[in-house]
């Protein structure tokens, strides 16, 4: 029988204790579908985050707020039909697992069930938020959890502004991000943070951070797909560096194509019958 090697084998929540032991770093990329899913699974990075920033990459709305756990699961169980080897992570929608624990345990389990993900992320690090990470986790649950900006809370927040800029709002995080630990987060992202803020947490905790705009300390980084390859090419926050710039090359080709079509010069015989 032959037996998967270490770089073929699937990534699971114990990879990313290992790998923050080791000192290695943790590479995760949001994608929406089994296209992109399988895509991005192939470059060889260690988890998927299908993310409610599906709301504002993919769905066209303002913010993540009107994404339902539906459209989650929809996404999510895409995403999984694509990925072989990375850890698929669903992201919660707003108010899916805000309201009780109760109602958190239920839609999460319902996501894991039903996209098959392996994990959930939600977002906050309140007392009740804390109590939801420990009941997930002893249902069985792993939880990501996402600290800093929380986009589902723009509207308390105010707009995407960077979060513990001052002692008290950065010892705040600290604390919070102690409180996931010991509620038994496997992992924190860690949004729109100063690096020297994220840093401390990074030290102050034995699970990884995973940052995005929250500078180079964190365990790992994340990144939104269509972001990175510029195929969002409106959306140009200073954290974000493009991979490539795809949405050129998406009006170039579907350009050159449409003149084909009306010129006549497509289909031609090669790619007729
Ligand atoms: O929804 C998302 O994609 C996220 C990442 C930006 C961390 O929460």
């Amino acid at each position: 029988m032959n037996k998967a090697t270490p770089e073929q084998r699937p990534i699971t929540v114990r990879d990313f204790a290992d790998r923050k032991r080791k000192g290695e770093k943790i590479v995760v990329m949001t994608a929406y579908d089994a296209l992109f899913g399988r895509l991005v699974d192939e470059s060889g990075v260690d988890a998927i985050l299908v993310g409610d920033s599906v709301g504002t990459a993919i769905m066209g709305y303002s913010s993540t707020l009107p994404v339902t756990l539906d459209h989650m699961i929809y996404h999510a169980s895409a995403v999984r039909r694509g990925v072989k080897r990375a850890l698929v992570i669903i992201d919660m929608p707003f108010l899916s697992y805000q309201a009780s624990i109760e109602s958190a345990v239920l839609n999460c389990g319902r996501a894991i069930q039903e996209s098959e993900a392996s994990a959930v992320k939600v977002e906050g690090g309140s007392p009740e938020m804390l109590a939801t990470v420990h009941a997930l986790v002893r249902t069985g649950i792993p939880v990501m959890a996402h600290i800093g900006f929380t986009p589902q809370s723009v509207n308390t927040i105010g707009g995407a502004r960077v979060q513990g800029r001052e002692d008290e709002s950065a010892m705040r995080l600290i604390e919070e991000a102690k409180g996931l630990e010991e509620a038994g987060a496997f992992a924190i992202v860690l949004e729109l943070v100063p690096n020297a803020v994220s840093a401390r947490i990074t030290k102050a905790v034995g699970i990884p951070t995973i940052g995005i705009g929250a500078g180079v300390d964190c365990d790992g980084q994340v990144l939104v797909l269509p972001d990175v390859l510029g195929l969002n090419d409106t959306f140009d926050p200073k954290f974000l560096k493009r991979y490539a710039e795809m949405a050129k090359e998406v009006r170039s080709a579907i350009g050159t194509w449409a003149r084909d079509v009306r010129s006549g010069a497509y289909p031609d015989a090669e790619h007729s019958f």
